[in-house]
């Protein structure tokens, strides 16, 4: 038995046919005016479901509690833009915690950003009171590699490795891990806006996530699974530095062929 099966309920499906045209995977087809699945390979990706407009389509395994409504939502596309313009890395942080719920905001946003394959492989560790042991592990790591890279980067030979170079004392860190590295990567750009939405700042530490991908020590203390990898690191916190205004970047490098 599968863990989880698109399920068709006849007697709410009016036949209209507009599962049949949204599934991907050619796994839904209409028989005497009633969608049925065919049991082929699916994603399990729920856009059947989300389009029916009868409710007749569930896929079981799942809470169905969890489901909601669509509420139209209009954003601006200049506000959107300027969110992206204005955000900035933060390596100062308040000395403020951040309430669970913020936490768990940012959180539901990683879950419910799309995967590849509707894979659904990214999971999430949240370093709190093991933030400053699992950092010095990497302080420690970077410190002993520290002279190879200086001989190869002459940005390496620029940073002193001090004992807060990966977290900069954020309150909060939260490290992303899945199978497909853009799966893991898209998650922590939809939960960094959502932090800034919360009025925090966050850094991408790709620093700490190659760190944790290449210690033994850091991947234990992680408890990375099999078959997973850091994907990105989001160091956390309530910003004490105001950015006033953009800055200035390369000129758009584009071709429309
Ligand atoms: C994938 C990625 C990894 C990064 N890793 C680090 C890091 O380990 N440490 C750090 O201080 N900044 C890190 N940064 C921040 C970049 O240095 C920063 O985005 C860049 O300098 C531009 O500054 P801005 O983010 O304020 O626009 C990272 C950024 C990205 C996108």
């Amino acid at each position: 038995m599968k863990k989880h099966q698109v399920l068709i309920d006849p007697s709410k499906c009016t036949g209209c046919g507009l599962c049949v045209k949204t599934c991907v995977a050619h796994n839904i087809e209409l028989e005497n005016k009633k969608a049925k699945t065919l049991l082929k390979n699916c994603l399990m990706c729920g856009q059947c479901t989300a389009v029916c407009p009868g409710k007749a389509v569930t896929i079981s395994g799942y809470d169905a509690e969890e489901i909601k409504e669509k509420i139209e939502t209009s954003l601006k596309p200049q506000e959107v833009l300027d969110v992206i313009r204005f955000r900035r890395s933060i390596r100062q942080f308040k000395e403020k915690n951040i309430p669970y719920e913020v936490i768990n905001q940012i959180l539901e946003a990683g879950r419910y950003t799309h995967t590849a394959k509707n894979m659904q492989d990214v999971s999430f560790v949240v370093l709190d009171k093991e933030k400053d042991k699992i950092e010095q592990l990497a302080v420690r790591l970077f410190k002993k590699y520290k002279p190879f890279a200086d001989i190869f980067s002459p940005m390496a030979r620029h940073y002193t490795i001090d004992s807060h170079f990966f977290f900069f004392k954020a309150p909060i860190v939260i490290v992303i891990l899945s199978k497909n590295k853009t799966n893991g990567i898209l998650a922590a750009q939809n939960m960094e806006y959502v932090a800034e939405a919360n009025g925090l700042g966050v850094l991408f530490s790709g620093y700490f996530t190659m760190a944790a991908n290449t210690s033994f020590k850091i991947k234990k203390a992680l408890k990375i699974p099999k078959g997973k990898h850091a994907a990105m690191t989001l160091v956390l916190g309530y910003p004490d530095v105001r950015f006033l205004r953009t800055v200035q970047r390369e000129p758009l490098d584009v071709k429309f062929l």
